[in-house]
């Protein structure tokens, strides 16, 4: 096997071994049924190539193995850093060891570019990858998750509906405090909170971003959020809707409420058309995974590995 800088003529095979990971995660995973996947696929992995940032893994002319990302600029810290979507990188035959050798490529190739933060996402049936990459320094980081809708029973207490423009303000606050819960410890995500309602507004009034909340005598006390775009190119397919933020007062947690919420976006969502709905979410925010990983499957995880930067010298 050689392991090669990525050209675009190899670009077809790779889609072609994409798919191949796809289809084994798709047969476990009960994702969006789309008959064009491979051209999506070749697409994404053309446009992440004017990078040239990627290395494949040829066998007798045959692609077997390939990995590309695009950098950004600070990448979980004030460092440069490579992101490796799903779709851009995959091995058939024997994964583990394809992914050791060209990973030992790819992380030298980005290292002489001063990228020293590096995120991958693999399917979660990839396990014994996924293990190869944590014996290499990588640790979880978030997940991608999934469920097939069809019509819930449920029943509440507590007033549950949309929550309309006018109690942006009120939507506000929780939103901060959401804000203000990623920032703390353990999780230490940067985020800046919002000063006004007016990005809120914004955001609730595109037709396809929808928010829904439970009162308590008119008082917001739970809300979820749901939009069309998620954070893959299975979460992006028509018939998929994504969660995409959820908060419950500290003071009425663990009364269901957002159980509850899940529910009505289920419904709403089935209502509309959709046949699937996402989330993801960071794996080491413990209250959030464990209340998702109750109602989805997760289907990707993605690994960070922060490079000490003062490697750089030896280049
Ligand atoms: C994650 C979060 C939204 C869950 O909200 P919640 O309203 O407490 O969720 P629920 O009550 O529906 O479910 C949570 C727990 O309560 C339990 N529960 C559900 N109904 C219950 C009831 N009637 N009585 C007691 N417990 C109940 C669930 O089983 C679950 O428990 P477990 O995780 O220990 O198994 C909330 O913890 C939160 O706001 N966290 C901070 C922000 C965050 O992490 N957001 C999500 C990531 S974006």
């Amino acid at each position: 096997m050689e392991i090669s800088l990525l050209k675009s003529r190899y670009i077809e095979q790779c889609a072609e071994v994409a798919y191949a990971n796809y289809l084994e995660a798709s047969d476990l995973f009960s994702f969006p049924e789309e008959n064009n996947i491979i051209d999506i696929l070749r697409n994404k992995i053309e446009q992440l190539s004017v990078f040239n940032l990627g290395v494949v893994a040829v066998e007798n002319e045959k692609v077997i193995g390939y990995i590309l990302g695009a950098p950004i600029e600070e990448f979980y810290g004030k460092n440069r850093g490579i992101y490796v979507p799903l779709y851009a990188h995959g091995a058939i035959g024997d994964k583990v060891t394809i992914n050791h050798l060209m990973y030992r490529k790819f992380a030298k190739l980005c290292v002489s570019k001063s990228i020293f933060s590096h995120a991958i996402t693999f399917y979660v049936n990839q396990k014994e990858v996924i293990d190869g990459f944590v014996w290499n320094g990588f640790g979880f980081r978030c997940s991608d998750a999934i469920r097939k809708l069809e019509k819930v029973e449920f029943d509440c207490d507590y007033e549950i509906r949309e929550v309309s423009l006018a109690e942006a303000p009120m939507l506000h606050e929780l939103v901060n405090m959401h804000i203000e819960f990623l920032n703390s410890s353990p999780l230490f995500m940067f985020r800046q909170p919002e000063h006004s309602s007016k990005g809120l507004i914004n955001w609730m009034r595109k037709e396809t971003n929808r928010v829904f909340g439970i009162y308590d005598d008119n008082k917001l006390v739970s809300y979820m959020k749901v939009t069309e775009k998620g954070e893959t190119f299975i979460a992006n397919q028509k018939s998929m809707a994504n969660i995409c933020g959820a908060y419950t007062l500290p003071e009425y947690r663990n009364k269901g409420l957002a159980s509850r919420l899940v529910s009505t976006i289920n419904n709403d969502c089935f209502k509309r058309g959709y046949t699937h709905l996402g989330v993801d979410f960071e794996t080491f925010n413990y209250l959030g995974s464990r209340f998702w990983l109750k109602y989805f499957n997760a289907y990707t995880l993605t690994l960070v590995r922060r490079i000490d930067e003062r490697s750089r010298i030896k280049f």
